[in-house]
């Protein structure tokens, strides 16, 4: 059987009649540490992000609100799964070039990152991407 390109993390629920509540980690929950967390909202209809792979980092994306799409590449395979739940995760390693989109009206999709913003770190051409993924 051929291994998911990203690895979906069920998250800790603590279930309560006033609210459920989750939480999260780092090097427990989930396989690396946080030095950033930031959140897409207030995504228009037919909008998407990503587009883009990293050459190190280490992300960990949940739906807190809403659903939406990601589709994953890794040079040779695409892969498209959904994100629905605010107690799942899901840990997309280096050299994945990823695409979010068919965000539903309200949604939110929080990213913990294993370190701060480098453009460095980013491959924003899809050429590239395949041309280094397939090398
Ligand atoms: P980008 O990572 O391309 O967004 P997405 O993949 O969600 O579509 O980032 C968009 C812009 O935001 C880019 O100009 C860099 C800036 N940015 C930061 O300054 N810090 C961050 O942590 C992130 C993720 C982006």
């Amino acid at each position: 059987m051929t291994q998911p390109l990203a690895r979906f993390l069920d998250l800790p629920v603590v279930a309560d009649p006033r609210g459920n509540l989750s939480f999260i980690e780092a090097n427990r929950h989930i396989p690396f540490g946080i030095e950033r967390v930031y959140y897409l909202y207030d995504v228009p209809s037919g909008s998407e992000r990503g587009g883009h792979a990293h050459l190190a980092l280490n992300q960990l994306l949940i739906a807190v609100a809403g659903s939406f799409d990601v589709r994953l590449h890794d040079g040779t395979r695409e892969e498209t799964v959904t994100l629905n739940r605010p107690n799942r995760g899901l840990h997309i390693g280096p050299m994945l070039w990823r695409e979010i989109e068919n965000f539903s009206s309200g949604s939110v999709c929080l990213v913990l990152a294993s370190t701060v913003y480098d453009e460095a770190d980013y491959i924003r051409d899809f050429d590239q991407f395949l041309a280094r993924a397939r090398a």
